[in-house]
């Protein structure tokens, strides 16, 4: 990878022996979907797949991006002075949109940059490519310019990613793509309670199963999703909530809590959306603790109830995402399958047993073909560690 991103690197901007090499993970949430902006707990691990960068500090206050995803796009060029919220770059908006952040916090970046991206994960999956992009810029930024490590600890860098991509974006998003990927740790998940970013590292023993993705290929982005809908769902009725409970958030109520109160919302839709989120909470936390005992079977049965919660109460789900769960759930050597990231096209995460994999992708494969009319792409991966140099 490296020598290929050199190439590129000379390529587009021309030969130079100071480039440096860095690569930050993309993320699958395992179980715990939109509990992340609700103060609940979430559950996701960081992925040996992810984004690459090769860069080069310039003198001036020249910024120069190239994605070799989108080489269409040709190199896209700002300044540190410029960056303001200008926001018609593109891809280089999250990058663009991190800088933007690390000054406006104080960080000093004294110069521009070139930089060739390059990344494995597939876009607008649910795997958090966003994300991925986001943390690598701040962290290569963070080395060479050598802030100190106490500066811009990996907490800190996750926050300031998610402020990048709730101001400059325009995405109301949770910590938690942030979180996972910038304190990503090889075979292990991080359970995450977002109320006060407390968490564990829980180690990812799946004995003889695969975490197997499939990818729907239905396209969507964030922002023009319902996602920021969903999220004033649960204020809403969060707020009808406060006028009978001392709470902050719907993560603090209990599921007989919640039944006993959710009469209040009054509004049926709303009712649903704060079910999930108190139910899913829950669920997450039972799936750790039988993660812990090692009883996959229940941790599999949890992630089903999950899918259906967010297919029916939360409904960010729909027919592609839908297909690719129902029908792995027919599927011999499954041990649990459901969506994984916001939904409404994307992913899925199955956990299946080694010896079912090939005829798990085959007739899921095949099934999602027949009824959606175009394929979906099957991924076989391993949880890896953070961000790093190369
Ligand atoms: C997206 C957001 C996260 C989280 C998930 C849903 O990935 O970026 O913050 O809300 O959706 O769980």
């Amino acid at each position: 990878m490296k020598q290929m991103l050199q190439k590129e690197f000379e390529r587009v901007y021309g030969v130079s022996e100071e480039i440096q090499f860095f690569f930050a993970p993309g993320r699958v949430n395992l179980i715990g979907e939109h509990t992340d902006y609700n103060g609940g707990h979430v559950f996701p691990c960081a992925l040996t797949i992810g984004t690459y960068a090769a860069v080069k500090r310039r003198e001036d206050q020249k910024l120069r991006f190239y994605s070799m995803n989108f080489s269409q796009l040709g190199i896209i060029e700002s300044s540190i002075d410029k960056l303001l919220n200008i926001k018609e770059d593109d891809w280089a908006n999250y990058p663009k949109g991190v800088l933007k952040t690390l000054i406006d916090e104080g960080f000093s970046v004294t110069s521009g940059f070139d930089v060739v991206y390059c990344g494995n994960i597939p876009n607008s999956s649910g795997l958090s490519s966003s994300a991925s992009i986001e943390v690598l810029t701040a962290y290569f930024v963070s080395k060479i310019f050598d802030f100190s490590s106490k500066s811009l600890d990996m907490i800190t860098t996750a926050k300031l990613c998610q402020k990048a991509e709730n101001e400059f974006i325009g995405v109301n998003c949770g910590i938690m793509d942030q979180f996972a990927i910038a304190m990503g740790k090889k075979d292990h998940a991080i359970f995450l309670d977002t109320f006060d970013l407390s968490y564990e590292y829980a180690p990812i023993r799946l004995n003889d199963a695969k975490i197997v993705i499939a990818c729907s290929n239905k396209k969507r982005g964030l922002g023009d999703s319902k996602y920021n809908e969903r999220r004033s769902e649960c204020e809403a009725a969060l707020k009808k909530l406060k006028t009978v409970r001392n709470i902050t958030s719907l993560g603090e109520l209990t599921i007989e809590e919640f039944e006993t109160v959710k009469d209040v919302i009054q509004d049926e839709v709303k009712c649903r959306r704060a079910k999930h989120a108190v139910y899913e909470n829950q669920r997450t936390i039972q799936a750790v603790e039988a993660l812990k005992k090692n009883d996959i079977k229940q941790f599999g049965k949890l992630m089903n109830e999950s899918h259906q919660s967010l297919r029916d109460d939360y409904e960010v789900t729909g027919i592609e995402l839908d297909t690719l769960v129902e029908t792995a759930w027919n599927q011999s050597g499954v041990i649990g399958s459901r969506m994984t990231g916001a939904g409404f096209g994307g992913c899925t995460v199955s956990i299946v047993k080694s010896d079912c994999v090939e005829e798990f992708i085959k007739q899921v494969g095949i099934v999602y073909k027949e009824k959606i009319g175009y394929e979906a792409n099957f991924y076989v991966v391993e949880v890896g560690g953070g961000p790093c140099n190369l």
